[in-house]
């Protein structure tokens, strides 16, 4: 494993068992752990995560992708120290310097002349993507919205309607207008994986489903650039910006939900929506935008974020100071540092290694992505491409016990999510492909 100079404070809480069992009695049912025995962690600096025991971990799912520039950075935790020891809370009543500075800020990345510039700074994914449902409805006036199967946009209520009903067990109460088109997944779609016009192809899907399974009035299209919790799905090229110009030639908007894709992720652009050559008119991020904060944003076009001026829109702790805060001093070690391009290099060595993975494991069904997006679905094998789920529980669970922690996702958890923190090296990387390595050595 590679090394670290942190050592980790001594631990002196109750035991893991002893959290477990109070966490049981007196939490929600709902609460999910990974890991046949739950791990506990109580410590992070950078990529590494320590449990009680001081034992260390190398993260490579960053608290499901929220841990964007490292554990505790140092200069985002100094910034948000100052700020919480000078003013905790007020809300956007009041006016704070450190809010309008990080929506500057924040509309500065987005592409130029796009008129992407309005904020709505909320605490979570969804809250985000509820303001995106409601912005669009009310500026369109048109009620139907488009979302992908297998999507993953939250769990608020109208958010859960976004989400791919049947995907992720909710019940079908939700999501009242909302219409729900195929996903473009080129590994298990209908039209072979290296067909340069699946992206045209999937998309007449939802020209028809526009046509036919809708009002034909629509207030708006949302799909992630790359399917998160669906299990890394790359969108093909060629569908966005098709299903782009129908959906506003029927009278809505489009918008890119980049809880995960945004901020440099993917290593080619700042935001996943422009490696598709589309500009949306609205964006809604979490996650990584504030390194573990409770924060989510969402950045309209001018006239989009206009329907809103008439209505009161209050949110007791989007925009508060602390968050703001946590907000900036991240986007500025983004920026400052060039995570970007660091995602693009490191996930690129990744990406490399994952894909010897896949030639010498025929239980490797596909690895992909970009940047640090990354994905491996696991199949019975490579003929049959019949998803694997107890495969990649295993690899998961034993990934752990070598000191890897690793997401897992896709419509039957088949496929290993791969999404560090940006801060990563290339010998971590190495690491954890011989981990893998390892891992798949023993289940096949
Ligand atoms: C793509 C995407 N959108 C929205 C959300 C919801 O964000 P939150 O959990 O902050 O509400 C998530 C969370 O995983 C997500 O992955």
């Amino acid at each position: 494993m590679p090394a670290t100079t942190h050592s980790p404070k001594p631990y002196d809480g109750p035991t893991r068992e002893e959290v477990l069992a109070t966490r049981r009695e007196f939490l929600a049912p709902s609460l999910l752990t990974y890991y046949r025995d739950p791990l506990m962690i109580v410590e992070g600096s950078m990529q590494w995560l320590f449990d009680e025991t001081g034992r260390r971990y190398l993260d490579f799912f960053g608290g499901i992708v929220t841990v964007s520039v490292g554990h505790c950075h140092p200069r985002v935790v100094e910034k948000v120290r100052e700020q919480v020891e000078r003013l905790q809370h007020t809300t956007t009543i009041y006016l704070h310097p450190t809010i309008a500075e990080f929506g500057r800020k924040l509309a500065s990345t987005m592409p130029a002349n796009s008129g992407l510039e309005v904020c709505y700074f909320t605490s979570s994914g969804s809250e985000a993507n509820e303001l995106a449902m409601l912005m669009s409805r009310l500026y369109t006036g048109n009620f139907d919205l488009i979302a992908l199967r297998n999507g993953y946009h939250g769990m608020t209520n109208q958010a859960m309607g976004l989400t791919g009903l049947h995907t992720w067990k909710q019940p079908l109460l939700h999501g009242i207008g909302v219409h729900h088109a195929r996903l473009p997944d080129r590994l298990r779609g209908p039209y072979g994986y290296d067909d340069p016009d699946a992206g045209s192809k999937y998309a007449d899907e939802v020209i028809d489903l526009i046509q036919y399974g809708t009002s034909g009035q629509i207030a708006g299209f949302i799909a992630e650039p790359i399917q998160g919790v669906g299990g890394t799905v790359e969108i093909p090229l060629g569908y966005l910006p098709k299903v782009y110009e129908a959906v506003r030639a029927a009278g809505g908007v489009c918008i890119s939900d980049e809880v995960q894709t945004g901020f440099g992720r993917t290593g080619t652009k700042f935001w996943g929506f422009e490696n598709h050559g589309v500009t949306p008119d609205i964006v809604t991020m979490a996650k990584g935008i504030g390194n573990g904060a409770p924060l989510g944003a969402c950045v309209a076009r001018a006239e989009v974020a206009g329907s809103m001026a008439n209505r009161l829109h209050f949110n007791t702790y989007g925009g508060n100071p602390v968050s703001m805060a946590a907000g900036l001093a991240t986007l500025n070690v983004m920026l400052e540092d060039d995570l970007q391009s660091r995602c693009r290099d490191i996930g690129g060595h990744l990406l490399e290694g994952l894909k010897n993975l896949q030639s010498n494991h025929d239980i490797v069904g596909d690895a992909r992505g970009q940047g640090l997006m990354l994905g491996l679905e696991l199949v019975m094998d490579s003929k049959s491409l019949a998803p694997n789920g107890p495969a990649a529980a295993q690899v998961h669970d034993r990934a752990k016990e070598m000191g890897l922690l690793l997401g897992k996702g896709g419509l039957k958890g088949n496929v290993l999510r791969i999404k560090p923190p940006m801060c990563i090296t290339r010998e971590d990387c190495d690491f954890a492909i011989d981990v893998l390595d390892r891992c798949l050595h023993e289940v096949s």
